[in-house]
Parts: C-alpha cells; structure tokens; sequence
C-alpha cells in the first residue's frame, strides 16, 4: 500500500494522508472478501455497505481529531456542524460503490476541505493502483509526487471524455443523450468508468481531455474539483457558471476543450 512520499507537506495534507491510507487499508482488506463474495448467490451488497461505513468512520475518527472545531458534511452520516464552521470536510468514503461489489478495482476515497464554501484542499485515493492525487488551493495539484498538467491537446478529435450517465430518474433540463450522441461522434473516445472523483483527477492527470455529469452530489466533486483547477483547468456547471456544487451539473477539462464541450451540452 501506498508509501511514497507526498510532494508537499502541510498540516492539511498531513491529515488528508492519514484519514485517506488509514481508510483505504480497511477497503482493500474489504475488497479482497468481495472477490469471494461475488460469486456467491446472494452476493457482497450488505456486506459493501459495512465496508463503506467502516470506512466512513475511520475519517471521521481522523478529521476528528485533528480538526475538532470543523463542521462535516459525510455522504452516509450526513452533517455535523462545528464551532468553526466556515470549514468543512466533505467527504465521500468509498466513491465507485458498483465497482466494489462487482469486484471491478476502480474505486476511491475522496476527501474536501472546504472554507467559506471555497475548495481550499482536497484528496483522492485509488489504493488498488495506489494513486493519491491531492492539491491545496495556490500550491499545484499533484499524483503521488508528480505535480499534474492537464492535457494540452488541441483538437476535439483526439479527445477522450470521461462521463457519469443520469439516473433512469434524471428528467433533468439537459438531454444527455443528445449530447453523447455528438460527443461520441466528434472525438477519439468516450469512456464510463464509474468513479465520479477518478474522473475528474483523470481530467487533471490530463488522461481525458474533459469529464461532464449532470447528477453528482458535493461529495463526489469537492476534491476533485480543486485538483483539476489546481492543475490548469477549468470547472463549470453545465452553463458554464461557478455553482456546480449547488446544481450537481459539472464540467471539467482544458479551457478550449471546456468550452467546445460547453458548446454541445448547450
Ligand atoms: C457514484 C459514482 C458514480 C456516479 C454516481 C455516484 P458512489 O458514487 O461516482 O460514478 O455515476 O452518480 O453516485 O455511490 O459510488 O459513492
Ligand atoms: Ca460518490
Ligand atoms: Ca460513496
């Protein structure tokens, strides 16, 4: 498991570090059991959702600690408000859930740090490719000790697009079907892989050229947000505005690659 260095050592990613290997050492236990599971009639469900919390706690236990005073918002306990309330950690313990059950090793935890509703710090780990992408508002993003870049194509054509498809629910105001349509017909790939916060550090890993999903929640985009911004990129809802935390519509990438994007969605 995860022991190289960080690039970068300050108290916020000193916690972020020990609340995200900590957890990840339980999730990699817990999915070693899952492969067994799987192939059993009732399979791992139940068993995925104490996993889940077992590691939700371990964070919040971690967070705790460190930062008493600060408020939480956690995607299974819900909202503690702290004396200091202007930060907050959000926190998604196990983002890629499906692929954890079916024993599919693409899942991640992912942790925010958010002051005065500013993104200031965030984390993800992928402990089965032992990934850590992290950033601090102003200092970079980086993959374990490599500082990120976002990729610098230029043509539409060779983009590959990372993408979370709506809820069977979803009647939402943006026909995503429509835009897949025109995205798949306009570039080199489109890919699903399910992990809303592995795809947006792909985008700032520059391993897709942009990411778009009109159904997350804050958990799953506090992180990653920041680490595409922090490593050159450009984070809208899908109109092109700030409040993508508030509507659950992100897009993310490259400037020009956003805004070609930007174009089809609209
Ligand atoms: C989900 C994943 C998935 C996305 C869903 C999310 P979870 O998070 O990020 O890729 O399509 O919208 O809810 O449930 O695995 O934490
Ligand atoms: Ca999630
Ligand atoms: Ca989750």
């Amino acid at each position: 498991m995860f022991d190289s260095k960080l690039a970068l050592s300050t108290p916020t990613l000193n916690t972020l570090y020990t609340a995200c290997t900590r957890a990840a050492r339980g999730l990699v236990r817990d999915f070693g059991e899952v492969e067994h599971l799987q192939v059993s009639r009732k399979g791992p469900g139940d068993f995925v959702s104490k996993a889940d919390l077992k590691s939700e706690q371990t964070i919040i236990d971690v967070l705790q600690k460190a930062t008493p005073t600060y408020s939480l918002l956690v995607e299974e306990a819900g909202a503690f408000e702290g004396r200091e309330p202007e930060y907050r950690w959000i926190v998604d313990p196990l983002d890629g859930t499906t692929n954890f059950i079916n024993a599919i090793p693409h899942f991640a935890i992912s942790i925010g740090l958010e002051h005065k509703g500013v993104m200031i710090a965030g984390m993800v780990y992928d402990p089965v490719k032992d990934e850590m992408f992290y950033a601090e508002k102003g200092k970079g993003a980086f993959l374990n000790e490599k500082r990120l870049r976002i990729s610098a194509k230029d043509s539409f054509d060779d983009a590959v697009i990372g993408v979370t498809f709506p809820r069977h629910d979803d009647k939402g105001e943006f026909d995503f079907y429509k835009t897949l349509q025109g995205v798949e017909a306009s570039t080199a790939a489109v890919r699903r892989m399910g992990s809303a916060v592995l795809d947006l550090c792909y985008v700032a890993a520059g391993r897709y050229e942009c990411y778009w999903s009109q159904a997350l929640s804050p958990w799953d985009m506090a992180a990653g947000s920041l680490i595409v911004q922090e490593a050159g990129g450009v984070v809208t809802d899908l109109k092109g505005k700030d409040g993508f935390m508030e509507t659950a519509h992100i897009l993310a990438g490259s400037e020009k690659m956003h805004q070609t994007l930007l174009n089809l969605i609209k």
